[in-house]
Parts: C-alpha cells; structure tokens; sequence
C-alpha cells in the first residue's frame, strides 16, 4: 500500500499516511511555461495498490487535472491498481441539466476518473446520494456524520431539533435526527444564483430548542447564516452549525453559537471554528477497500 498526495490539500494526506504509518510515496509536480502541469514519480510502483489523495477545492480545475495526470503517470509506471481518495468531490451541484442548457457536470467529472485509469474512488459525502450511479467503478462513500455525532454528544443538549436549511439537505438531516434521537425541520430555501439564496418557511417547531443545521457544503455561508437568523427568529434556544466541506474563506461567527467542519478542505486557521479530522475515517476506509480484490 502507498499512498501518494495532489497539491490540493497535504497535510491531510500526510495524517492519512501517519495513521497508517506509512510515508507518503515520492514524486515531483512541475509547470510548464504555459501553465501545464508535470508530474513524475520517484518511486518503484510495479504491481502495487496505490492510492492518490486529492481533495477538488479552492482552485478545482487546477487540481483536478493535476489528478488526471498523476493517475495516468502512476498507471504509465505498472501499478496495480489506483483508488482516488477525493475528500471533496467537486462539481456535483451541477448534477442534472435542470434549466435546460446545463451540463452535467458530476457524471463527466466521474467519466473522465474513469478514462485516466482509476479504479475506485472512496469520497465523503457527495452532494447527493444517487451521485454514485454516474461512476461505472466502485464508490466507497464516508459519512462525516459519524464524526459530527461525537461533538454533538459532547454539547450535551437536553432538547436538540436537527434543521436541513434546504429541501436537498432533507434526508442527511433525517440521519442526523435518528442518530442524536431528536425531531427534524426542514426550509423552504429558495436559490437565486449562485450567490443570492431567500429563506422561504421553517418547517417544524424551534421554539426553546437546541438547533443542529446540517449541511454537506458551505461556499458563500448565506444559507447557513439566514438559516440561523430564522431559527433565532422562531425562538431557537441556541443554534449549532455542522458541514462536512467548507469552502469559505473566513467566518463571522455571530449568527451561530459554534460551526463544525470537517477538514475535507484545507481550512485556514480560525479559533472560532471546530476542525474535526477526517484522517482516521479516510484511513479505515483505505485499509478495509484493499480487501476487495482488483486484477
Ligand atoms: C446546496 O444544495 C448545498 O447543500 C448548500 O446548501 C449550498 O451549497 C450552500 O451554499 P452557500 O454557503 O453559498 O449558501
């Protein structure tokens, strides 16, 4: 087992690569004059599984290709096998052409995994479950849930309601509310554009309550931070924030009592945000997926 990491996020590969106590394999990325990236690997890699960390965030197309191309360099030197371990899939809001004209751009990001050569992938939370049957390999997908449930234990809440702050968010929220063994609301959020979201009805009774948003992505913080505003309006007790890939680049915390993330995405450091390792989860898995056999 090797493991080897993209530029996009390495101190997450090099905590993958300690727990399994292992160093991560060598090789070197250069650029071209005109932006192209060069990739050559240092180590022998003939008939070994191997296993290719990059999340797809912050500067996504870049790092994409950069695993595109470090995919095929690994496949050129023999390996057996390559499983792209992709924290954060990106791409995957474009997920069906809604107003006619859009791409889908989930199903070609997996089809373009496919033809570089990799053999499974094992992501976090995609942003939507049925993402999975776009890929024609296996997909092993983590839930960062898991992680956020021990936190919320240690909150100690005596009446939590868990809150999706949008119909998609529904279903994780439901699993959140079976797990911390608590009721479930849902928002009516309407989006605008990528930047523009309106809060529409709270669905549920907030009132007196503890109140758990759960959400897959945060990018421009909108939805959280009006999510938060209307629960506060409605009488929430307290509001606790919990996302499995942040994109944001800074957080004013004033609309939440605390926000969780995970570090699927490199974060800058800030005291006001809980970073909860995935490194421990992402390591599991890739130790569990060598038991299924690729020839
Ligand atoms: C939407 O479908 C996602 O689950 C998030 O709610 C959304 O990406 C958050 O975006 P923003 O932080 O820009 O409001």
């Amino acid at each position: 087992m090797k493991i080897f990491s993209g530029s996009a996020h390495k101190s997450l590969a090099q905590e993958i690569a300690s727990k399994l106590s292992i160093d991560l394999g060598e090789l070197k990325v250069t650029s071209f004059p005109d932006g192209e990236i060069g990739i050559q690997i240092m180590d022998c890699v003939v008939g070994e599984d191997l296993f290719v960390v990059q999340t797809l965030a912050k500067d996504p197309n870049h790092y994409a290709m950069e695993l595109f191309i470090m995919v095929d360099a690994l496949k050129q030197a023999l390996c057996r096998s390559v499983t792209a371990v992709i924290p954060y899939f990106c791409y995957a809001r474009q997920d069906r052409n809604y107003k006619g004209g859009e791409p889908v751009t989930a199903r070609l990001l997996a089809r373009f995994l496919h033809t570089c050569g990799v053999d499974r992938v094992i992501a976090m939370d995609l942003h939507t479950e049925q993402l999975e049957g776009f890929f024609d390999i296996p997909v092993m997908q983590l839930r960062a849930k898991e992680l956020f449930i021990k936190e919320i234990k240690k909150l100690s809440l005596s009446n939590p309601i868990v809150v999706a702050p949008d119909v998609g968010s529904a279903k994780l929220a439901s699993r959140f509310a079976d797990d911390v063994q608590c009721g479930c609301a849902v928002i009516d959020k309407k989006r605008g554009s990528g930047q523009t979201i309106a809060m529409g009805t709270l669905m549920g009774d907030v009132k007196g309550k503890e109140v758990l948003i759960v959400d897959d992505i945060c990018s421009t913080g909108q939805t959280l931070k009006q999510a938060a505003s209307l629960c506060r309006k409605e009488g929430a007790k307290s509001v606790y924030g919990f996302v499995t890939h942040s994109l944001l680049s800074t957080w004013e915390n004033e609309t939440l009592d605390g926000l969780f993330v995970s570090d699927s995405i490199e974060q800058v450091d800030d005291q006001s945000i809980h970073l909860i390792s995935t490194a421990d989860l992402f390591s599991r898995a890739m130790k569990q997926s060598l038991q299924y056999n690729i020839t």
